[in-house]
């Protein structure tokens, strides 16, 4: 046989000189869901996740680091008393994202790349991403300035990256405008170009306390019908500043994720979501099948898609069981 394509399976060796895609710890985007009040509670339904008070969350990402998890994805998880239609929680200097950011950037500097979540939906009293008028609907243009100040508070204290989620109309053009005219021109966007509506964010939503009180999302996240209307919007992002485009969640559109790579230049990043997380580990926990080899699986599958990063919330376990180093 002329063609024996198992010559270059024969040892471990072998498979890793031909190997196509690589799975490195600074491909890695840890989130951290960050309370106002000290200690740490877990969250049922993302198992080895907690929610945290800023001094746990150092300590954590201090362990993190340590073994090569450089960046950090934050979610702000304000009490219930702190909530409103306003969002105004979201403007606080004291909020507990300027405070965490400030608390990162102090023990470790450049060393380590904070990211912060932008969306209203964990400071709204109703639970949507943006401001909502009489009529329950939510608000394109009037919750822009908000979503700006927010991303202003979180550069102001040092925020390497601000991640608007919200899938509002705009809000790159309106957060970039907002941080270059108070001088944070270095402070960088990545933007949630592609988000799918639907049942992959329950588990996060129980961390963040962040689900809708009355409808759903899908008058402004994406249709999981669509693949074009994605790539489309993401290259207005793109025009509109973002640095970096991050497509959610990732294996269900990892065609999307391919298509996106051949369109764009731009770093991309998926994001590996609460359910994709959350579904792998219930099946481990029932004991039908390896948890940690089919994470491993779903992350080299999104890297070969063609993602330069991926927030995924087996980050910390994946380092320290070793299956990624
Ligand atoms: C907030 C936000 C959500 C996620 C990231 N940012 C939830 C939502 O849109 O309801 C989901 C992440 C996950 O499921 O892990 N807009
Ligand atoms: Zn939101």
């Amino acid at each position: 046989m002329l063609n024996r394509s198992r010559r270059l399976r024969t040892s471990a060796a072998m498979r890793n000189l031909v190997a196509e895609t690589d799975l490195r710890p600074r491909h890695l985007i840890q989130p951290h869901f960050v309370q106002p009040h000290p200690g740490s509670s877990e969250i049922a339904s993302l198992p080895g996740i907690v929610r945290a008070g800023v001094e746990d969350t150092v300590r954590q990402a201090e362990k993190d680091l340590k073994r090569g998890l450089a960046s950090v994805l934050l979610f702000g998880v304000p009490d219930a008393e702190a909530k409103n239609p306003d969002a105004s929680y979201c403007r606080d200097q004291e909020g507990v994202i300027p405070q965490a950011v400030k608390a990162l950037k102090q023990a470790f500097g450049s060393d380590l790349i904070v990211m912060t979540d932008v969306c209203l939906c964990g400071y709204t009293s109703h639970g949507h991403c943006g401001l909502v008028d009489g009529e329950g609907v939510v608000m394109n243009d009037q919750t822009l300035p908000l979503l700006a100040e927010m991303a202003l508070r979180h550069a102001e204290a040092g925020a390497d990256v601000v991640a608007p989620s919200d899938m509002m109309d705009g809000r790159v053009a309106a957060i970039r405008a907002m941080l270059d005219e108070n001088g944070y021109t270095q402070a960088s966007i990545l933007s949630y170009a592609i988000k799918h509506a639907g049942a992959y964010y329950g588990p996060f939503r129980d961390a963040a306390d962040s689900s809708p009180k009355f409808g759903d999302r899908k008058a402004y996240q994406m249709d999981p019908r669509n693949a074009r209307e994605g790539l489309r919007d993401a290259l207005l992002d793109v025009e509109e500043g973002a640095d970096m485009l991050l497509v959610k969640p990732a294996l269900p559109n990892l065609d999307i994720v391919w298509r996106l790579r051949q369109a764009t230049l731009a770093p991309l990043c998926a994001y590996h979501v609460s359910s994709e997380f959350s579904s792998v580990k219930a099946a481990d926990r029932l004991g039908w099948l390896d948890g940690d080899q089919l994470m491993h699986q779903h992350l080299l599958a999104i890297r070969r898609a063609g993602a330069d990063m991926i927030v995924t919330y087996a980050g910390r376990e994946a380092l320290e069981k070793g299956w990624v180093s």
